[in-house]
């Protein structure tokens, strides 16, 4: 067996403090807001995968198209020995990449859910045990320490991921990533496109109703974390296209005037019927937008791949 490592670089409490704090500030601010990450608990990570499976969730099939159409000239372009995968959740479709580069010395996927990572790592290392993976607990948003593996480091970051971090975060986020690559590094990087708002909305929005019930996870995890008493049945999913920032908005709006109590906040939280709360966005993209953005944070672009659709783009950039 390869080795199998599970590091996380932040203790527990520090998550449930980190917890506390979002909740305090998005909870009594106007509008009110949650920070996505804390969709992903065992059971949000379970239907996030059930959501990559939806006929209306094209993202996932359009990036896996192009990984597995582009992994060889992925490899051949960055010789890449260590892949650092950012919200790397089940690590599936990057087993394309990992494949197709011979000389891989370490994978290191990086998440909040523990659940995703051990499921993922441990399925890994059974499938290659001639690979390290080490794999990390943490916030990639939060100033990451990575191992000390060889180089040249390749980081990826796929699933669109990058759409649910508003543009200023974006930035701030673009800026760490770079100050984790030597010169000639490289940022694998998948952006879900600008396109038909009836398509978008439908994606967010599914027939089935599995998206509605992994936006509403978020108060149970506040819920269950914080003893609150948010009765998810009070609230509704609601998915709406932005065409101003061109991203698209998910939100849970109260269906009745109500009051949430948060014991361990000792906050008591007022809801007007039909007030939104804001859960996440998921900004769409054109390709001068990411070109100017990786820029911005000294990532010059070198490829942009899309479907055979033109949906999802893949593109990869080089640390200057
Ligand atoms: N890359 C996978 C999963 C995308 S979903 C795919 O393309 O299918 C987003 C993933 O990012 C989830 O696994 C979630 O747990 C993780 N995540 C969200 N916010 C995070 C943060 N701030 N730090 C680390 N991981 C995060
Ligand atoms: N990164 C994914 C995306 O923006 C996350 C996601 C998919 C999501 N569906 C969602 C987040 C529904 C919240 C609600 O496509």
């Amino acid at each position: 067996m390869s080795p199998f490592l599970l590091t996380r670089t932040l203790p527990e409490d520090a998550t449930e403090a980190a917890l506390r704090a979002d909740v305090l500030h998005g909870l009594t601010r106007t509008p009110k807001t949650l920070p996505p990450k804390w969709f992903y608990d065992a059971h949000g990570s379970e239907l996030f995968e059930k959501i990559t499976e939806l006929p209306e969730y094209y993202p996932t099939r359009a990036e896996r198209e192009i990984l597995s159409a582009r992994a060889g000239e992925i490899a051949a372009a960055t010789g890449a020995r260590t892949v650092v995968e950012l919200g790397s959740g089940s690590s599936e479709k990057t087993r394309h990449l990992l494949d197709a580069l011979p000389g891989l010395h370490t994978y290191v996927p990086v998440d909040v859910s523990e659940s995703a990572l051990s499921l993922a790592g441990r399925a890994l290392a059974a499938e290659r045990p001639d690979l390290g993976v080490h794999a990390l607990i943490a916030d990639f948003t939060a100033g990451l320490t990575l191992p000390d593996t060889p180089g040249p480091r390749l980081v990826a970051f796929l699933g669109g991921t990058i759409g649910n971090l508003l543009p200023d975060e974006r930035a701030a986020f673009l800026a760490s990533v770079r100050s984790l690559l030597a010169p000639g590094d490289t940022l694998l990087l998948g952006t879900d496109l600008v396109k038909d708002p009836a398509v978008l909305v439908a994606a967010y929005d599914d027939a089935a109703g599995v998206t509605a019930a992994f936006n509403k996870n978020v108060l149970s995890v506040v819920n269950r974390e914080l003893g609150a008493d948010f009765d998810l049945d009070d609230f509704e999913h609601v998915a709406l296209w932005d065409a101003a920032n061109e991203w698209i908005e998910m939100r849970l709006r109260s269906r009745t005037a109500q009051t949430v109590k948060i014991p361990t906040l000792e906050l008591a939280v007022d809801f007007e019927d039909g007030e939104e709360l804001r859960t996440e966005i998921s900004a769409k993209f054109r390709k001068e937008r990411v070109r100017d953005d990786l820029a911005a944070a000294g990532l010059e672009l070198a490829h942009w791949w899309t479907d055979e659709e033109g949906r999802f783009a893949l593109s990869l950039s080089v640390a200057r």
